[in-house]
């Protein structure tokens, strides 16, 4: 028995199809009413799904017809009606009502269907996620965090959650967020959970947590958000090559489980489906080397500011880390991700492993996402050497205490490793065609606003 049939005395929009002639009882939201002289529409929503329900005026008493004609928008109600097949509607049902029954007013409900401004809507974000879009914008989050977990639970890793108080900066000293920790002082909010899963990986071979990480990053882009949602896996015995086989086979299946179950979400989204169809393994890969040659020989310049307010539009240089132009220039000839890897040791994090064939190089690699999504994937293998990691930690000026547990790992048994993170905000926006990453989380957090 399912646990919906165990509960419910009513009715759910998308089953409607399998109670054709037959009466239900729904229960949700108006979504929209009109009125054609003896007739009235109700665009009913309940989560599930949106049905048409209609009221003729010699079907209903007077007292019905007109308690339906009062009612606004997202008013929530009881109908009672028969199902009836209705090829022209999206559903392919219609609902010639019988009954209704206010359950809750709603007065001057702010998002109507004209235009609003961003600002606005994200001030009724809590009201917001109703609309359609967003709607469906949610429903496609949640289909790509089942993937996600049935990835990894299905292929032999172990979820072990890492802590959110942490004692030093994974990513970075530049983005941290602090908060007082009673006697102990500054603790900080986790930017990512990788040096604990290299612990965790120690314990179990193949792991990954799942969980919300920190950025104070006050840039104001399409992609950054403050709290977002990482998935990192890692794993014992990787190098960088099998890392990246393992971050292909992610995003295929994510995005082809996305393609199986959320079509009626991507249509309504206006989502070129054919072109995600295309996100198939291999990828493209490319060094950083290659990548900035290609940028070069493309014409692709880097703008500099100069100190007097003027632009000087340069040949890109090697060792300078790719910002968002440089991407999307990169992604445009591509319709799936490439993955760019052996970046400037320089411009990554002080744990990951320098390449043995060129030590300027490390073994680092990001994964790209076309239609201008960026970077979706960041991962590397780590530094295994004990005394090349504690090099980088004093180079980086990060307090070594904070990482004696961290130099544990090298100091016992210590083997080649190597992991990811995805950001899971970045891969949903990419997915759906959301144009601001804020559309990507129910409730987003930016340097700019924390409310609702
Ligand atoms: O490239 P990043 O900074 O890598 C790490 O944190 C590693 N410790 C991961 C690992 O190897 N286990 O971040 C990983 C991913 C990025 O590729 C991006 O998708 C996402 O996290 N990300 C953000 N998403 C939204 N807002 C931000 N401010 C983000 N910063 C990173
Ligand atoms: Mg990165």
């Amino acid at each position: 028995m399912s646990v919906q049939s165990r509960y419910k005395s009513f009715h759910y929009i998308q089953d409607l199809s399998k109670f054709i002639g037959q009466e239900v009882e729904l229960r949700g939201w108006v979504y929209d009413r009109t009125k054609k002289g003896k007739l009235q529409f109700i665009q009913l929503r309940d989560g599930t799904g949106i049905v048409q329900c209609v009221l003729f005026k010699g079907a209903v008493t007077e007292e019905i017809f007109e308690r339906a004609s009062e009612i606004s928008q997202e008013t929530s109600v009881k109908i009672k009606g028969t199902v009836r097949q209705e090829e022209r509607s999206p559903s392919g049902v219609e609902l010639d009502v019988v009954d209704i029954t206010i359950i809750g007013h709603s007065q001057d409900y702010p998002i109507t269907p004209k235009e609003h401004g961003d600002e606005f809507l994200m001030e009724n974000r809590h009201l917001w996620l109703r609309s359609t879009r967003q709607h469906a914008i949610m429903r496609v989050r949640a289909r790509i965090v089942k993937a996600i977990r049935d990835f990894f639970d299905s292929n032999g890793f172990i979820l072990q959650d890492s802590p959110i108080f942490t004692p030093a900066a994974g990513e970075g000293t530049s983005t941290l967020f602090s908060t007082k920790y009673f006697e102990l002082g500054e603790v900080y909010l986790a930017q990512t959970g990788q040096l604990y899963a290299e612990a965790t990986a120690m314990a179990h071979g193949k792991v990954y947590t799942f969980g919300p990480t920190f950025r104070a990053e006050k840039s104001k882009t399409r992609r950054h958000l403050t709290e977002f949602w990482m998935v990192e896996p890692e794993m014992a015995f990787f190098d960088l090559e099998d890392d990246m086989d393992l971050a292909e086979d992610l995003v295929e299946y994510i995005v082809q489980s996305v393609l199986e179950d959320c079509r009626p979400e991507l249509v309504l989204l206006e989502r070129d489906i054919e072109k995600l169809e295309k996100v198939k393994r291999p990828f493209h890969r490319m060094s950083y080397t290659e990548a900035v040659k290609w940028l070069n020989e493309n014409d692709v310049k880097l703008i500099k500011k100069n100190a007097d307010g003027t632009e000087s539009h340069i040949d890109f240089p090697w060792g300078e880390d790719f910002g968002a132009p440089q991407e999307e220039a990169l992604m445009r000839q591509f319709d799936k991700p490439c993955i760019v890897h052996r970046y400037p040791a320089e411009v990554k994090a002080f744990y990951m492993k320098r390449d043995p064939e060129n030590p300027l190089c490390a073994l680092a690699m990001d994964m790209l996402a076309p239609d201008d999504a960026g970077e979706i994937i960041g991962g590397s293998q780590r530094e295994d050497d004990m005394e090349a990691l504690e090099h980088r930690i004093n180079e980086e000026g990060l307090p070594m205490e904070a990482f004696d547990w961290y130099l544990d790992i090298r100091k016992y048994g210590s083997v080649p490793h190597a992991g990811f993170g995805m950001g899971l905000e970045r891969v949903v926006k990419w997915i759906t065609g959301a144009k601001h990453i804020r559309e990507a989380i129910p409730f987003p957090r930016t340097p700019y606003r924390v409310v609702p």
